[in-house]
């Protein structure tokens, strides 16, 4: 990989990319190995988790290393002790770190400091572990990513933003709704713009059926985000007409797959029971965290 961390898909090159998702296929298959024999991943979570924590830590059993859970009324990242001082003091104990921060600006500054490679494992701005699982649930169902359309409805956060960089990366096309005041940064659409390969194309709306239609993959998020919880009533209202129900669903291609980095609010961004409709692929998406992370974790290891 070209830099020392991942604190954002932009800190992948195209061939990063591609190589880390075979890696992960590879990883996947082989099961239990010894490539991290020895090392430690330590996570440092201001938030909370399922997936991420638990995705991560058995990623390192898996790979023969360990895991030790941080949290935040612990460690008190940038309150108990300066950011810096965590960073190069945690540096001298583990190999690696994966950080689930409320500022983007922590898990990079927590990047700058310390001396071993750092994860973003969900920041305010990007959550780019959960993209590289995505994409590799792409790959694995649809066979291919190129010529693939890609359409996220809903609030244009972090998730958003990290699923736009890959689709910008990998030359997916890339259509996105949300109602007004809702779109994704215009610093992560020029990002984009800045990183894309090939014929790739982004194309926003406030119309969930333009969007939809005859879309390959049909993405969405809640709309309330953690740390976001005193607006929820204004988002409910805001984003009334971005639900995913079957009849949105239905204007995509009949083998577009519907995905969701999960929690799902039930009857909020997914209509109740559309979780176990046919083309619903959430839970390979969140099994893929596991693999996808491994691939990430023995990628960085190498730099050291
Ligand atoms: N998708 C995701 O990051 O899930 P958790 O918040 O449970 O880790």
């Amino acid at each position: 990989m070209k830099g020392k961390d991942f604190v954002s898909i932009s800190d992948l090159t195209r061939d990063d990319l591609m190589h880390i998702l075979n890696l992960a296929l590879e990883m996947k298959k082989q099961g239990n190995t010894s490539k991290l024999s020895g090392k430690t991943l330590g996570m440092i979570f201001e938030k909370p988790s399922l997936r991420t924590k638990v995705s991560f830590d058995v990623a390192m059993y898996q790979l023969g290393g360990h895991a030790i859970y941080l949290s935040n009324e612990e460690i008190g990242l940038g309150k108990r002790e300066p950011i810096s001082d965590v960073a190069r003091v945690i540096s001298r104990y583990v190999d690696l770190i994966m950080a689930r921060t409320f500022a983007h600006g922590s898990v990079a500054d927590l990047a700058k400091y310390a001396t071993v490679p750092v994860i973003n494992g969900l920041s305010d701005e990007e959550h780019p572990c959960q993209t590289v699982a995505d994409i590799l649930t792409i790959l694995e169902k649809k066979g291919k990513l190129e010529g693939l359309s890609v359409t996220y409805i809903g609030d244009g956060n972090n998730v958003a933003a990290s699923l736009l960089l890959a689709c910008a990366l990998i030359g997916m096309d890339f259509r996105f709704a949300s109602p007004k005041g809702y779109e994704i940064p215009d610093r992560i659409l020029r990002r984009a713009r800045d990183i894309s390969f090939g014929s790739y194309q982004i194309i926003t709306t406030q119309n969930p059926k333009d969007a939809v239609s005859g879309a390959d993959v049909v993405y969405t998020d809640v709309w309330t985000s953690m740390g976001q919880e005193t607006e929820s009533e204004q988002r409910r209202k805001d984003l009334a007409g971005f639900t995913i129900t079957s009849e949105l669903l239905a204007k995509a291609k009949p083998d577009a797959i519907l995905m969701h980095p999960m929690p799902v609010h039930h009857g909020e961004e997914f209509a109740e029971g559309m979780i176990d409709c046919a083309q619903s692929v959430l839970i390979d998406q969140a099994e893929n965290r596991l693999h996808a992370q491994k691939a990430i974790l023995v990628e960085l290891a190498k730099n050291q």
